[in-house]
């Protein structure tokens, strides 16, 4: 099959681990220009199941004959945020896809025991610093002309979770904020349908990766998570990143504002 993102530039949060860094790697290896690699810090995070775990994904995609570079970004600041927009315009020319993948979940607790930090924290990440990316990328692809042979002006796919679209136990701050961007997803698109600017989610479920590691250690949780997954498997990165390609390529450019949980099936409803 010919490279569905010849010319294309991407930039990715969250790009050092897990679903970010599975993304990152399958655009590069999907014929992507440029990786703008965003993430607190090259290293990916050390509970994580990647087989190369000790390099860095920019390393990574530049070894395999890619195009990338690593910008250290807290996603809580709109300033680094916005760095990090002007350093993949300066060293590729354009940014032309923007995946939303860094995040902030904390342990399982009650609603009742949660504070103010906790939330602040939630939103300022999840919600705010998805929001702030979310209009730079408008911002810079309202520079840039529509293509018509990729049938997009540019395209945002935002990561959210299936605690955002049905609920589960003690996780409130963090279901709320991913709550927000499944419907900031769906606000944003109608927006910006106009400019031929594609904004759209994936909501994963439970999904291999260092920050759910502890988790899938755990007996108790992961006969829960397993339970309600009613697919014969939990999810991997790569799951993740197959849709995360369909959402970047021309077969999806008349989809916009939808939000596509790719959970096993966790969110159709009890599993027998
Ligand atoms: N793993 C799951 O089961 C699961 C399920 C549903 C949703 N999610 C969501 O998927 C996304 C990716 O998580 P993952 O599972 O791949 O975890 P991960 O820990 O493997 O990767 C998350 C990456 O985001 C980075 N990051 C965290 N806060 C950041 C910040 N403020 N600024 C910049 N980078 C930051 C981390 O350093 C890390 O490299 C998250 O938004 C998470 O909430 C995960």
């Amino acid at each position: 099959m010919a490279p569905r993102l010849p010319g294309k530039v991407a930039l990715v949060t969250g790009a050092s681990s897990g679903m970010g860094r599975a993304i990152a790697l399958a655009v590069a290896a999907d014929g992507a220009a440029g990786v703008v690699c965003c993430d607190l810090r090259p290293e990916a995070n050390p509970a994580g199941f990647e087989a190369d775990l000790n390099i860095p994904t920019a390393e990574l995609i530049i070894q395999r004959g890619g195009k990338a570079l690593f910008r250290k970004v807290d996603i809580s600041n709109p300033k680094e945020l916005e760095e990090a927009f002007l350093a993949g315009v300066s060293e590729f020319g354009r940014i032309d896809l923007v995946v939303n993948s860094a995040g902030y979940w904390a342990p399982f607790r009650l609603f009742v025991d949660e504070d103010e930090e906790l939330w602040n924290k939630m939103v300022s990440i999840n919600t705010l610093g998805t929001a702030t990316s979310n209009r730079l990328a408008i911002r810079q692809f309202l520079k840039q002309e529509y293509d018509p042979a990729w049938g997009s002006r540019g395209r945002i796919i935002n990561i959210s979770s299936c605690a955002g679209v049905v609920a589960f136990p003690g996780e409130v701050a963090y279901s709320a904020t991913k709550a927000s961007i499944n419907h900031l997803t769906r606000a944003g698109a109608i927006d910006h349908a106009k400019d031929a600017i594609n904004i759209n989610c994936i909501a994963p479920g439970a999904v291999a990766t260092g920050m759910a590691r502890a988790n899938f250690e755990n007996q108790d949780i992961i006969k829960h998570m397993k339970k309600a997954t009613p697919w014969p498997r939990l999810g991997v990165a790569d799951d993740i990143a197959g849709v995360a390609l369909f959402l970047a390529s021309k077969e999806s450019s008349w989809m916009t504002g939808q939000v596509l949980n790719v959970d096993g099936g966790m969110t159709l409803g009890v599993a027998p």
